[in-house]
């Protein structure tokens, strides 16, 4: 291998949001040796588009609350196609890692009583989330990435990896090339972790940037790894929709945390129109009592702004179908009407929502103390990834571990928002402690020559096709357009039989689209490569929603609008099959136990 550079490390983390930050830390405290292999700058990660906080049970404002509600609530968000068992964990780890990343510094907001303050969320029993204003993401990166660097570890900016080494069965490294140079690099690890996030650009309104090309997913897929759940893609009910410019940024869940309100263009609050038989109990009444809850009434419930997302999604897409519109296409999300309520509302939703305020000001030109914002659904998660032991993270690759997006299993059919934030913290260390567990009890694996090679004969190709017409990104942007209209909130058995054709032609596209000019910083090149995994992680979300006949969380069908018993008892997990097709099969869930279907019959 000595034309290519080699390092050589007991674990390989790939990603360096917080999920895989918490792993690479949790690994290189263990004592072996960390190589963090980021696509971008290290602290550029969609982990900051959780703004709102990180969910977790502590009870600091609201005594009732304890990780068999938050376990309770996570259950019920995710339509019970959950891994009970990581949501279970998580629901009680949470609020270690919490205070943990407090003592390295994570500057909280704070009750008056000076603890870590707690605001609403959507399908949250209780204030639930850690915050630090709307920027509790990019302070959770800097804590990690503060901690890490401290901590010692080789992290490598500005490289992506297209392809997993094995040695026999078990992982050995992977090839990756640097964006800058465009030359090739192997690593040689005995353990490697995917935390490479989402897919987000496989759609084309998201809230994610152009990282998310769902790596981790495929890298995983075609190393011989499980993927399931696929189905399920979260539409965050409010992303901006104007200017054309930033249609997709993330507006946070917090406004309607901190008691913003969603209207039509007739100046109603729809969402008062349909709330779910599930949540009947749990959403309020009438606006003031939703207000009250705001502001902290425990004897209040949630105002219907703040039910799951999947639902709040649904409902803004059927005001706009009726015609209830706001004029871009959205509908309304108003702070700025809580100054009937409360003196000093400008000042106040400037210090809650200060990141809020700034890009309406700036990227909109509007200001959201006095005038709505105009939002609507943009594409931010997909509750589908690597299948992986719920106490390891470990996948049915022997030392192949994911985390955080990429990884399956807490989240159902639909995440809670702040959820991922917590998930990452305690999926992100377990991965880094067994990783290192697993280098620790192996010996380095051997590399294969072959598979490197043919891994960099893959990437080069693009420079050697000749007669194509079209470039990378026009195959790009069809499949977000694809994927958009054919596999979006609402599907239907046509549409994605269309949507099926549609991939396997742009399959074909693919192959022949032409780059041009050399190695060095060549987006189109880079492109072409990640159109690999594009075409990998929507053909799965395609087949895997063609496939459950129903509708449950963040998987939609106007064909059948309804839960189906047999869909609630199983997920379906996707896989390479001999012949290299992807095959879809229905995996049974694993009976709960006891104790916790106790504890969600309790919370019922
Ligand atoms: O709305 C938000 O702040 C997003 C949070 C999340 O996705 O967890």
């Amino acid at each position: 291998m000595a034309e290519y550079q080699t390092y050589e490390h007991d674990v390989l983390v790939i990603g360096a949001g917080g999920a895989g930050l918490r792993a690479a830390i949790e690994a290189s405290a263990a004592g072996v040796s960390v190589g963090l292999v980021c696509k971008s700058l290290l602290g550029k990660a969609h982990t900051v588009m959780a703004e709102g906080g990180i969910a977790a049970a502590l009870a600091n404002v609201d005594d009732r609350d304890n990780w068999r509600v938050h376990f309770a609530d996570t259950m019920r968000g995710g339509q019970y196609v959950n891994n009970w068992r990581m949501a279970q964990i998580h629901a009680q780890e949470a609020p270690a890692r919490v205070k943990e990343l407090e003592a390295w510094g994570a500057v909280f907001d704070r009750t008056p009583d000076g603890r870590i303050l707690q605001r609403n969320f959507g399908g949250h029993k209780y204030p639930r989330l850690a915050h630090v204003g709307d920027r509790t993401g990019l302070e959770m990166i800097r804590t990690l990435q503060d901690r890490g660097v401290h901590l010692g570890m080789s992290v490598y900016m500005e490289y992506t990896v297209i392809r997993l080494l094995k040695d026999g069965d078990r992982i050995a490294g992977a090839v990756a090339y640097t964006r800058e140079r465009g030359r090739f690099v192997v690593f040689q690890a005995k353990a490697v972790v995917l935390a490479t996030g989402g897919i987000g650009k496989a759609y084309k309104i998201t809230s994610n940037s152009w990282e998310y090309t769902g790596d981790g997913h495929a890298l995983a897929y075609d190393a011989g790894a499980e993927l399931q759940d696929m189905e399920f893609i979260q539409f965050h009910p409010t992303g901006m929709i104007w200017p054309p410019s930033v249609r997709g940024i993330l507006v946070t869940e917090g406004v309607r945390g901190e008691g913003g309100i969603l209207l039509n263009n007739k100046g109603e609050r729809f969402m008062f129109n349909d709330i779910p038989e599930n949540y009947k109990n749990q959403t309020a009444k009438d606006p003031d009592e939703g207000w009250r809850y705001c502001q902290g009434d425990k004897t209040a419930q949630r105002p219907p702004e703040l039910l799951t997302r999947d639902h709040v999604a649904r409902c803004i897409v059927r005001e706009v179908k009726a015609g209830r519109g706001s004029p871009h296409g959205g509908v309304y999300l108003d702070i700025a009407w809580i100054k009937a309520k409360i003196p000093n509302a400008a000042e106040y939703i400037k210090k809650k929502l200060p990141s809020m305020y700034h890009q309406f000001k700036e990227l909109g030109g509007i200001d959201i103390t006095k005038e709505p914002m105009e939002v609507g659904p943009t594409t931010h998660y997909i509750m589908g990834g690597v299948k992986v032991d719920a106490e390891s993270q470990m996948s049915r690759v022997p030392g192949l571990f994911a985390c955080g997006e990429c990884a399956v299993g807490i989240n159902g059919a639909n995440r809670l928002g702040g959820n991922s934030l917590s998930d990452l913290l305690v999926f992100g260390k377990r991965a880094g402690e067994y990783a290192a567990k697993f280098a620790k009890e192996h010996q380095t694996p051997t590399l294969d020559r072959q598979q490197v090679e043919a891994a960099v004969r893959w990437a080069l190709e693009p420079f050697e096709r000749v007669g194509g017409t079209e470039g990378p990104y026009e195959v790009q942007y069809a499949l977000q357009d694809l994927m958009q209209d054919l596999v979006g909130i609402v599907r239907r058995e046509d549409e994605m039989q269309a949507a099926l054709d549609g991939i396997a032609k742009l399959w074909q596209r693919a192959k022949k689209a032409v780059v041009k000019g050399n190695r060095e910083y060549n987006p189109g090149w880079h492109t072409a490569l990640d159109l690999h995994n594009l075409l990998t992680v929507s053909e799965a979300i395609t087949r895997s929603a063609i496939t459950r006949k129903e509708s449950r969380g963040g998987h939609f069908r106007d064909d059948y609008p309804n839960k189906v018993d047999h869909w609630g008892k199983v997920n379906l997990v996707v896989s390479k099959g001999v012949d290299g097709q992807m095959e879809i099969k229905e995996v049974p869930i694993p009976e709960m136990p006891a104790e916790l279907k106790q504890i969600i019959e309790e919370m019922k």
